[in-house]
């Protein structure tokens, strides 16, 4: 592997899934692999997750690692070329990148959609600049369009506590104070349509999520009806994708919240859910601190996903 931005990255999901658990089981035993090895963690935006579980990953692979947040401590990055750059950014991404490039052997970068133009956020502006001028293989740690870290995770999660060889999975929009870029569940959709599972996403008429991700997956408008069976709910909020709205908050209608008047309509299915969470907006207490909740050994295997995906990228250094 060169790259770890989408998917297809991962080439055969089952065999993905097969070395995730081996990782798991072994996760000190590719300490050869890292040694002598820089990984480079760059943040555009905050994190606790994905910070930790990378470079976690990173150092059971015998790596050292190197975080930089470019908003505190960095200098102010110009992103377009042709800018007169006589204000606030001191310094442009196209020296900065390569520059970055020099000090480590593998990038990861998160860089989230900005929702100041759709076309700039769905060409994934900042993250090919990383491709295309670090010289070195890039990990998406969250871009624009997609978290793939994420849902390999969760593809991970599902395998490891599904019940029958074909679980309904249900992606559910649940209301959010702030606008939210669409990646986890572009990327959850995208990982879910690789399957055979029977995969259906929920939302309120508005919340289209782009095409390309949902590949003609089944699109349930009532809620209720979506989770009738369900053996797992992945809640996420996402703002609207289609235009004019894009980036805008169409609802904040809380009888979209999983709670567990609709979890009793499902087959006792796990919830799920990326976290950061908000309590009672997305999720009531009682479902998230209940038994079916998975959220935290969902979590747990990000370690795993970034592990597997970084030990292919040396295993091909
Ligand atoms: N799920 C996830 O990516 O968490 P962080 O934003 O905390 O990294």
């Amino acid at each position: 592997m060169r790259h770890f931005t989408n998917v297809k990255d991962l080439g055969d999901l089952k065999q993905a899934v097969a070395e995730a658990l081996e990782v798991k089981a072994n996760r000190y035993n590719y300490q050869h692999l890292g040694q002598n090895k820089t990984m480079l963690l760059i943040f555009f935006n905050s994190s606790l997750r994905t910070r930790l579980s990378t470079q976690k990953a990173a150092m059971n692979l015998g790596m050292n690692t190197m975080v930089l947040d470019i908003t505190q401590g960095a200098w102010k990055l110009e992103t377009e070329r042709g800018v007169v750059m006589d204000g606030d950014k001191p310094e442009h991404l196209f020296e900065a990148v390569p520059v970055m490039g020099c000090y480590c052997d593998v990038i990861g970068v998160r860089a989230f959609a900005r929702f100041e133009n759709k076309e700039e956020d769905y060409n994934e502006m900042i993250l090919n600049q990383f491709i295309q001028l670090s010289g070195k293989p890039v990990v998406s740690m969250e871009a624009c369009t997609g978290h793939p870290l994420q849902s390999f995770a969760d593809l991970i999660t599902i395998e490891e506590y599904k019940s029958k060889e074909r679980p309904k999975v249900v992606l559910t929009w649940a209301p959010h104070p702030r606008a939210l870029p669409q990646a986890v569940p572009n990327s959850f959709a995208d990982f879910m349509n690789e399957t055979d599972y029977d995969f259906v996403i929920t939302h309120p008429e508005g919340y289209e999520l782009d095409p390309r991700f949902v590949r003609g997956a089944k699109v349930e408008y009532d809620q209720k009806k979506a989770f009738e069976g369900a053996d797992f709910i992945y809640a996420k909020n996402w703002a609207a994708f289609t235009d004019p709205n894009y980036g805008q908050i169409l609802s904040k209608d809380r009888n979209w919240t999983v709670g567990v008047e609709q979890m009793a309509l499902t087959n006792d299915a796990h919830f799920m859910h990326c976290l950061p969470v908000r309590r009672n907006m997305i999720v009531t207490d009682d479902v998230i601190e209940g038994p079916r909740s998975i959220v935290i050994p969902e979590a747990a295997n990000r370690e795993i996903s970034a592990q597997v995906v970084i030990k292919r990228i040396l295993e091909g250094i």
